[in-house]
Order: C-alpha cells, then sequence, then structure tokens
C-alpha cells in the first residue's frame, strides 16, 4: 500500500492508494467516525463493490445505510442531492454517521456536498473507483452540484477525512473513462512536474494496458502533485499560479463539453483536446516549441485522447468560454504553459491569438 497525507494542519488526512483496500478494515476502523456509515454510490458502482464495502464496514462492526442512485452526470443535481438528504433524514442519521462515497467523481462531488451541509457537517470519507476520481476528484475538498446554467456551480470546500483508492476497482472501467482520468495525470506533468512528464512518455502504453504497478505509481505522482498545490491554495485565493493550475485546458474543455451536450464527450477527452488549444496558445506567445507542442500531442493520442477539437466555430467558443467560473471580473483567465512543466495562469493573452489557437486545434 501506497500512503501519502494532506498536510491541512487540523485538517490533516491520509491517501491510502493499493489493491483490495475495500477489503481491509484496518484504516477504515481508524478513520470511521462513529460507529454508522452511509455509502453514496450509484447503480452502476454498487453492484460491482457496495457488498465488498459493506462487508468489512460490518466487520469493524459499524451499522450501514446504503443509498444508490441513479448513474450520471446529468443526476449531478438537486433532486439527487435531495435524496440524499431524504434516505439520511429516513435512516435517522446523526452527526455520528460517516458519510462515504463509493464511485467516480459525481458521486463523489454529490456525496461532498451532502456530508458538507446534512446538519451543519457530518465526517466524509472518499473511495474513489474511477482514474479521475482517483487522481484529482477525491483529493482537495471540493463538492458540488450542477445547475442548469452551469456545471459545478452550487458547492462548497470540504476535505475528507480519509481517502482510500482501491486500485483493484479500476480492473472494471471502461476503456474510455480509463483514458479519461489518464488526460488529468498528464496534467500534473505538463503544470508542475516535468520528471513525472518523462516518466509518462517512457510507460504510457502500460498505463493504458491497466498495469497495476504502473497504475499505482501514477496515481501516487498525481495525488502528490494534488495534495501540494491544495496544500498551498485550499481555497484558490492564489493571484497567479496556484490551485487554479488545476485546470489546464478545462476552459476550452468546458466549452467543448457545453458546446457538444453534456456527455457526448467524457470531461478528459475534453480536458485533452483543451489542453492541445493550450498548448497552442502558450506556441504562439513564443514560449512553447513546435517540438514541444508535438510532444505534448503524441501523449495524449497514445493515452487514447482526442487531440482535435471539435469545430464549433471561434464565436462560440467564446461566448461559451465567457461562461466559464475562471472568468474573474470579465477577464478570461487562462492556464498556459511558459515550459513543458511550468504552468502559469495568464489574462493578458490577445483574443485574436487565442482564436488562432482555437482554428488551428479544430477539426478540418
Ligand atoms: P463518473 O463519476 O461519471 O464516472 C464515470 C463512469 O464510470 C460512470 O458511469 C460510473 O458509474 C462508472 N464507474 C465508476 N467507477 C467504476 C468502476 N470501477 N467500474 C466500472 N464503472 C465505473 O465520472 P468521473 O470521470 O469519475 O468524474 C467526473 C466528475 O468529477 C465530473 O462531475 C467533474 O465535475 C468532477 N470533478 C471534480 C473534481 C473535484 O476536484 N471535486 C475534479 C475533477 C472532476
Ligand atoms: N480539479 C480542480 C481542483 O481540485 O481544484
Amino acid at each position: 500500500m501506497r500512503r501519502l497525507n494532506v498536510e491541512l494542519a487540523d485538517r490533516r488526512y491520509p491517501i491510502l492508494i493499493g489493491k483490495g483496500l475495500l477489503t481491509q478494515s484496518g484504516a477504515l476502523e481508524a478513520y470511521l467516525h462513529g460507529k454508522r456509515a452511509a455509502v453514496i454510490s450509484n447503480q452502476t458502482v454498487a453492484p460491482l463493490y457496495l457488498d465488498r464495502l459493506a462487508g468489512t464496514l460490518q466487520k469493524v462492526g459499524a451499522g450501514v445505510t446504503p443509498i444508490i442512485l441513479p448513474d450520471g452526470e446529468i443526476h449531478k443535481t438537486w433532486e439527487s442531492l435531495n435524496a440524499i438528504y431524504d434516505a439520511l433524514l429516513a435512516a435517522r442519521c446523526d452527526r455520528g454517521t460517516t458519510v462515504i462515497a463509493l464511485g467516480g467523481g459525481v458521486i463523489g462531488d454529490l456525496a461532498g456536498f451532502a456530508a458538507a451541509t446534512y446538519q451543519r457537517g457530518v465526517p466524509f470519507i472518499q473511495m474513489p473507483t474511477t482514474l479521475l476520481a482517483q487522481v484529482d476528484s477525491s483529493v482537495g475538498g471540493k463538492t458540488g452540484i450542477n445547475h442548469p446554467r452551469g456545471k459545478n456551480m452550487i458547492g462548497a470546500f470540504w476535505q475528507p477525512r480519509l481517502v482510500l483508492a482501491d486500485t483493484d476497482t479500476l480492473a472494471t472501467l471502461p476503456s474510455r473513462e480509463l483514458s479519461a482520468g489518464l488526460a488529468e495525470v498528464i496534467k500534473y506533468g505538463l503544470i508542475r512536474d516535468p520528471r513525472f512528464l518523462e516518466w509518462l512518455e517512457a510507460n504510457i502504453e502500460g498505463l493504458v494496458n491497466r498495469d497495476g504497478e504502473l497504475l499505482a505509481y501514477a496515481i501516487e505522482r498525481s495525488c502528490a502533485n494534488k495534495a501540494e498545490i491544495v496544500v498551498a491554495d485550499e481555497f484558490e485565493t492564489a493571484r497567479e499560479g496556484g490551485r487554479a493550475l488545476l485546470n489546464l485546458g478545462h476552459t476550452f474543455g468546458h466549452a467543448i463539453e457545453a458546446g457538444l451536450g453534456y456527455g457526448t464527450w467524457l470531461h478528459g477527452e475534453a480536458v485533452a483536446a483543451g489542453t492541445m488549444v493550450a498548448v497552442e496558445l502558450s506556441h504562439r506567445l513564443g514560449w512553447l516549441s513546435t517540438a514541444d507542442v508535438d510532444r505534448v500531442r503524441e501523449l495524449l493520442r497514445r493515452a487514447g485522447l482526442p487531440v482535435r477539437a471539435p469545430q464549433l466555430g471561434t464565436e462560440r467558443y467564446f461566448e461559451l468560454m465567457a461562461h466559464d467560473k475562471k472568468v474573474v471580473d470579465g477577464q478570461l483567465r487562462l492556464v498556459l504553459l511558459k515550459a513543458l512543466g511550468e504552468g502559469v495562469t495568464w489574462a493578458a493573452a490577445p483574443r485574436e491569438t487565442i482564436a488562432e489557437a482555437i482554428a488551428a486545434c479544430c477539426h478540418e
């Protein structure tokens, strides 16, 4: 088992990564608050892994209230959140109940927001089962739901007490979802970890083929990078850089997701194409060479990810990006690369250069 910590003073918590962790009672016993757990999962993940986890919880003497939601980003809504509150109240869950998220980022974000708000906040544990959730969404305490007018518009910061990533769960993950998670893994290399980027270039086929040791290492390096970023800028208030760097490719990516209709492309796929736009723009600003651009494109392609953005029309991209949370005081603050392994937040890119970069990355 690999272990690292998110060093948030009095809210410090461990991230455990390894095979078979859902069946190991030791970690759970140490971090379970009280003798009651509400396990929030969905109709895809629960049949695969809920029994395994419930058995372990029962072994440590905890009562289990399962709450099973329909699967999908379209259910990351107020209605699902309300269904969680209803189930917690019906089961008479009190503040001694620990909320456990068993699933991907959708379940993690929903369960975390429920934990942040139920009875003004109850303890929370993340058990991520997608690669994206194991390397990104389960760490750092961002929780929330979508609003019809925008993704992740309602939410709270609520740190978990424990993140437990059982790498065995990745065996059942569809390949497209695995690749989508790799987009976020590659992000860490690009924004701050050039040695990890080189390691990824050497091992990407092994990751795509689900080599357990390689995946565990990639998850550990990703979480170590994310933990450092979160500790330095928990609430994303840094004027430059900071937690916002995690949004490399996301402003363009969100525009792709919204422009095509949510669910057409996976989040990680849109982030990959969005990363190519950011890389192309960084090249046009004189920071990256054409060889750098080719290097990133090749790595994303080998990870099974799209490297061309859909042809939505440049004006439509600007319209969609104007709704992004990264617009501050009407200014679009993009994450770009000064070099491979060195991300920056940048609000001074000329509109016409952004338009050229988008056009250069779109399908003919
Ligand atoms: P997801 O939760 O929708 O999971 C993807 C699919 O895989 C779903 O159908 C799910 O049921 C299925 N699945 C999950 N685990 C499985 C397994 N082990 N075997 C088989 N199928 C499995 O999507 P995701 O990519 O994990 O997360 C995306 C969400 O995460 C978005 O809502 C995004 O906004 C959010 N997110 C949050 C943060 C954060 O910091 N809080 C960061 C990044 C993304
Ligand atoms: N995934 C973005 C963040 O956690 O800040």
